[in-house]
């Protein structure tokens, strides 16, 4: 179907269903290409929805072979049954039965929805809405009902049948080869919570006792010959699970958990009711073949999906609307587990970044959206880092507005109220409104409201009053369908620095600010602190207290004083980001004399010195951070129209060069003292000293490249862990050269046989900012390691070249017509990969015109290609409205 035809559906159209279904009798028998599904349905009417409809069941792609009624076939005039749904004309106005089989064929899925075969393993996925790809159903998350599970495969095929629950019996099917699982999950839930496993697969396994008592198994199941990888993501498990229990009072809620990893999945992870599905991306790790960027996510990711047990389990959404409410709030969840695992201070930093790099620019380009979307034509296009991650960053304030303790009260009372409902957004803020006795209607505009809001802030000092006057303003751009903006509710947390540090905050009235926290909620506000001392600097969005671009015309000295004096870390980065991002907006923008810019290098390069040479060591893992400069993407952003890729390139490296030359004569002394004893540890404090090293000799790379690569291959050579190695790759992919092309090759022999591993050494070549990379791309589409067919390829060679800045907006638009031709290409196979592939244009028109041209002819070439799927056509009628 072209989106064009496809139905715009409106938050505003949401009707109760008119029949529920109370319990699901499933029993599914594997075959790669032939699979039985039998679904006995008991169904009622709904009370609240209307008594005379027909029952119309959701199906996609599916063929019915048997159909009966409380247990007697149903005449073919009763019925209508096609592809895409099941109707029954004159259903019976009472509660009754519905036998319903179909046939699917798992090994022809390549959409990966529903159930499909990913390297030998039976697997599903079925959010949003791919339950429906599995048998006739009412596939909305408001109808939520009681699984039974039968599973049968051959024994050899599928030793291991997991489902959603309780495992109640297994046993062989006589006279066959076959055996069978019977599963049970008492908890009622919706489809797309519904999941199973089958295959032949290692395990590794704990068992665990829960605050409250409960014995459960956990389990992470691998393919065969992997269980040696598996122990992180189980230990992580264990360790997400006590946390929940001590910061949100949460416990487990059935006899086991499983976590299964495949290697063929669409997105990250899968929170199935007791059957996490993984992207074994997110599983897999030891020293030689994970990063300590890997063993976070890894933790991260198990966190967020056995977070999702309460918050989008056990309370569901009421319809995909409401997304963010399990999304946003769980990403919170995993955030905050991080930051109490790790350090606070530097996962804010890059949390921000992402938050900066991926939901800002969604924003400021033609397919922003509220964090609570209005409509929607492919709902899967909507799982995005607005929802996502800005909806993580609206918890996070409404966690600063109203305090802890408020905060507390009101996840207590929505996890007691809502518990067991599919929930919505409005129930969601009514706990919390009635917990910190607020009106939060205001505030509930960040869900409505798209765009990023800026703060223009100025300061006026005093000294005969010994007065600082802080003057703030707001104001959010235009995006799709939203002309006019409203003023948001803005927690401003504030310092006022002085030359020993913070100074106290005193108001005339003392109403606000003597917290440190101003709240911004309408378009200006002006604030006056009494008692004064001396000129301060003021130290605006602390924490990165809420998701806004912040104007401030502070002088360089400033905010190098800023950078040392400051209380609070996050901005004490931000302060020596701001100096980079001016000098490089300067110096990118079109017809900028980069002439400013060595003046600038210089100051940073003094400063990054003396921080060095007085706290690296102290805490390297925010030395690190302090000393990545923003990218180049970042900066586009920040100049916003008649982008040139080049010039901000240019600007950049000359920057990063500069710095590294400046500090060239501490680096290997530095990289000396930041080594880490004994053998590989993924602890924080050990990958923190691992990534400073590692930034510092990406500097080598640039300030002195022919020391600089021979590093990178003692660091390779002699390096006992994918860490150091991939980062000694990374920071030769910089050298052009012989020596950068012998490593790579070594690479790849190194890792032969690793697909994960080789994932990386794909993206680290797609990312070469040189013109010869779109070739070298094109090249590797024909190596062994790549495949139009996995997901994980795709996205770190092709995903990785759309991410190269330069290569990807190549002036002649080639970059742009080889991803639009592999667009177009994939999403005969799998729309949903083809769609998030197809978003790589969503800063398109921010570009110069000539770009900006190459660019849109590129979309109007995937626009109007024939028999596109719903994913890739909605987003490009979206990117080019
Ligand atoms: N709920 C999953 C998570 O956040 C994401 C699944 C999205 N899948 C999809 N096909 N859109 O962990
Ligand atoms: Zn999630």
């Amino acid at each position: 179907m072209r989106t064009d035809d496809a139905p715009l559906i409106r938050l505003e159209d949401y009707r109760p269903s008119d029949w529920l279904i109370d319990t699901v009798d499933l029993d599914i028998s594997l075959h790669p290409t032939q699979t039985r599904v039998r679904s006995l349905l008991a169904l009622r009417p709904n009370p609240a929805g209307q008594t005379d409809a027909p029952l119309v069941l959701d199906g996609d792609e599916l063929a019915l072979k048997a159909l009966s009624l409380d247990g007697e076939p149903l005449d073919a005039s009763a019925y209508a049954a096609g592809p895409q749904g099941l109707t029954l004309h004159a259903p019976p106005r009472r509660g009754f039965t519905l036998t319903i089989e179909t046939e699917i064929d798992p090994a022809a899925n390549t959409k990966l929805m529903g159930l499909y075969r990913s390297s030998r393993v039976y697997c599903t996925q079925c959010e949003a809405d791919g339950f429906r790809r599995i048998t006739y159903f009412l596939d909305r998350p408001d109808v939520m009902s009681v699984y039974t599970v039968r599973l049968e495969a051959a024994k050899a095929e599928a030793p291991v049948l997991l489902s959603n629950g309780n495992l109640v019996a297994t046993g062989e099917v006589p006279g066959s080869d076959r055996h069978f699982a019977l599963w049970h999950d008492p908890h009622p839930k919706p489809a797309y919570l519904f999941a199973l496993v089958g295959g032949a697969l290692d395990h590794v396994r704990q068992d665990y006792v829960t605050a409250d008592g409960r014995k459960v198994e956990l389990a992470v199941y691998v393919e065969p010959g992997k269980a040696g990888r598996a122990g992180w993501a189980l230990d992580s498990l264990v360790r997400c699970m006590r946390w929940d229990e001590k910061v949100f009072g949460r416990n487990y809620d059935l006899d086991v958990f499983n976590v299964v990893a495949v290697s063929d999945f669409n997105m990250g992870a899968m929170e199935n009711k007791g059957l996490n599905i993984f992207n074994d991306k997110y599983v897999l790790a030891d020293p030689q073949t994970a990063t300590d960027g890997d063993y976070a996510s890894i933790e991260a990711i198990i966190a967020h999906e056995y977070f999702h047990n309460w918050t989008g389990n056990r309370i569901t959404c009421r319809d995909w609307f409401q997304l963010c409410l399990k999304e946003g709030l769980t990403v919170f969840r995993d955030q905050e587990f991080s930051s109490d695992e790790r350090s606070r201070p530097v996962k804010r930093i890059a949390d921000v970044r992402t938050l900066r790099s991926t939901q800002f620019s969604e924003d400021a380009g033609p397919l922003a959206h509220p964090v609570r979307p209005r409509a929607y034509k492919e709902i899967n296009n909507f799982y995005t880092p607005t929802v996502y991650e800005k909806g993580a960053e609206v918890i996070r304030m409404l966690k600063v507005l109203i305090g802890d303790d408020a905060f507390k009260r009101g996840m207590d009372l929505y996890f007691e109220r809502c518990d067991g409902t599919a929930a919505t957004i409005e129930e969601f803020l009514a706990c919390f409104a009635e917990s910190s006795g607020r009106d939060l209607s205001h505030f509930a505009r960040w869900y409505e409201q798209a765009g990023t809001p800026a703060i223009v802030a100025s300061g006026r000092y005093d000294a005969a009053e010994q007065r600082y006057t802080l003057d703030l303003a707001q104001s959010t751009p235009p995006t799709p369908g939203q002309a006019e903006k409203e003023p948001m509710v803005l927690p401003v947390r504030l310092g006022l620095v002085g030359t020993e540090g913070d100074l106290p905050l005193r108001t005339q009235s003392n109403a606000y600010a003597g917290d440190g926290l101003v709240v911004l909620d309408g378009p200006s506000l002006s604030i006056a602190f009494e008692g004064v001392t001396e000129p301060p600097i003021p130290s605006l969005l602390r924490g990165f207290s809420a998701p806004a671009r912040l104007e401030l015309d502070l002088s360089e000295a400033d905010l190098l004083r800023q950078f040392t004096r400051d209380s609070d870390s996050f901005n004490r980065w931000q302060a020596l980001q701001s100096i980079a991002t001016r000098a490089l907006v300067a110096a990118g923008r079109p017809g900028a004399d980069s002439g400013a810019l060595g003046a600038t290098a210089a100051e940073l390069g003094r400063a990054l010195d003396g921080f060095l040479a007085a706290d690296a060591l102290a805490d390297p893992a925010f030395a690190a951070q302090v000393l990545r400069l923003p990218a180049p993407a970042d900066i586009a952003r920040e100049i916003g129209k008649a982008v040139d890729p080049d010039a901000i390139f240019a600007a950049h490296r000359a920057l990063s060069t500069a710095i590294g030359s400046a500090l060239l004569p501490r680096l290997s002394g530095l990289r000396q003292a930041l080594e880490t004893k004994g053998p590989y540890r993924a602890d924080s404090a050990s990958a923190g000293r691992r990534a400073l090293r590692n930034e510092l000799l990406g500097l080598a790379a640039l300030a002195a490249p022919a020391d600089g690569a021979a590093l990178c291959e003692q660091q390779f050579e002699t390096g006992d862990n994918l860490t150091d190695r991939l980062a000694a790759l990374a920071a030769m992919t910089l050298i052009p050269g012989e020596r950068r092309e012998r490593l790579i090759a070594r690479f790849a022999e190194a890792y032969a046989g690793e697909p994960l591993v080789l994932d990386k050494w794909l993206m680290a070549q797609a990312l070469i900012a040189e013109p010869a990379t779109l070739e070298r791309v094109r090249e590797l589409m024909r190596h062994p390691a790549f495949s139009l067919g996995n997901p994980n390829r795709v996205r770190a060679l092709i995903g990785g070249f759309a991410a190269n800045l330069t290569q990807f907006n190549r002036a002649d638009g080639a970059g742009y017509g080889f991803v639009a031709d592999i667009v177009i290409a994939l999403d005969r196979t799998n729309p949903q990969v083809a769609s998030r592939l197809l978003g790589s244009f969503k800063s398109w028109r921010m570009l110069e015109p000539g770009r900006r041209r190459q660019a849109q002819e590129a979309l109007g070439l995937v626009a109007r290609t024939p028999n596109l799927s719903r994913d890739v056509s909605d987003i490009a009628e979206r990117a080019l409205a």
